[in-house]
């Protein structure tokens, strides 16, 4: 079966991929690029279709089977609100929620398929499963610190993937992130406290997205690191998910339920 896919926020640097993913795709079929109001591709031509680029949300959720959305947290919360009418199953890729927006998202997900992802590349989320095993081994003696870096155009820190691999690392070591996260600025004032995982942010140029995770013994150093490549690692993912989410029930997902699916 061909899975019909609308494409939110076309316009974006992620749209723009996912647009392209979804058209290379055997198994999707792109039915509506929606991008804002008055944006300058409106009415004109995706690619080399019939298709054109549109604003209307509504009509985009009605031909479609399942939308992935890569934009704005507000924006992303809008379209899942227009998304419960018609009970589309929506992909979220885009991060920089706050936790009243994550909680949301989570009870709309009672009334539809809602897979919230912070990274969709599938080798990201296979970095988080090796994340885990290492916290179990080395989490009570190793100082752990998430680096990451992405291009300047950016607006949220740390990326909800170095959070996410917090979160992951915590998890594995029975504690709750929130409580022991630290970001760069706490050695203005003091040393490195034991048990703590320090978050560091770069930002600069184009750099696509980069995470490594050091957990630092006294005399040895084991690394973990992520570099995309491109941005089609996160396309190739998000859509693969969308069309497996077409065929869920109402409920919230993740990228670990789609690989384990
Ligand atoms: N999950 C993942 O694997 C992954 C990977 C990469 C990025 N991301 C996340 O995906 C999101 C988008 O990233 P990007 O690199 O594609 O950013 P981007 O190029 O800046 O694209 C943002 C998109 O949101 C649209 N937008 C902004 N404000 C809007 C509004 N008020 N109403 C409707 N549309 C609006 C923009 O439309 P205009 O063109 O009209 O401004 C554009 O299409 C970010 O949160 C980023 O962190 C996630």
């Amino acid at each position: 079966m061909i899975v019909k896919v609308a494409v939110n926020a076309a316009s974006g640097k992620m749209g723009q991929q996912v647009i392209s993913q979804v058209k290379s795709n055997t198994e999707s079929d792109l039915v509506a690029a929606i991008c804002r109001p008055e944006h300058r591709l409106l009415s004109r031509k995706v690619g080399y279709s019939d298709l054109t680029y549109t604003s209307d949300i509504q009509a985009g959720l009605q031909v479609s089977d399942v939308i992935i959305d890569f934009s704005l947290p507000e924006v992303s919360v809008n379209l899942l609100n227009q998304a419960v009418e018609g009970k589309t199953p929506v992909l979220i890729g885009t991060t920089g929620f706050t936790s009243e927006q994550t909680a949301l998202i989570k009870e709309t997900a009672k009334r539809i398929p809602v897979l919230l992802a912070p990274n969709t590349s599938i080798g990201v989320n296979s970095t988080l499963a090796l994340l885990a095993a290492a916290a179990k081994m080395l989490g009570k003696q190793a100082d752990i610190e998430i680096i990451e870096a992405h291009h300047k155009h950016k607006v949220d820190a740390p990326s909800g993937t170095a959070i996410r691999m917090g979160e992951c690392i915590a998890e594995a070591m029975n504690k709750n992130f929130d409580d022991i996260k630290v970001t760069d600025s706490r050695f203005e004032t003091r040393q490195r406290k034991k048990g703590e995982i320090g978050m560091s942010v770069i930002r600069a140029g184009e750099i696509i997205g980069e995470h490594k995770v050091l957990f630092a013994l006294d005399n040895e150093i084991i690394s973990i690191e992520h570099k995309a490549q491109n941005r089609l690692c996160f396309a190739e993912g998000a859509v693969a998910a969308s069309i497996w989410l077409a065929g869920q029930s109402a409920g919230f997902y993740t990228m670990q339920d789609f690989l384990a699916g």
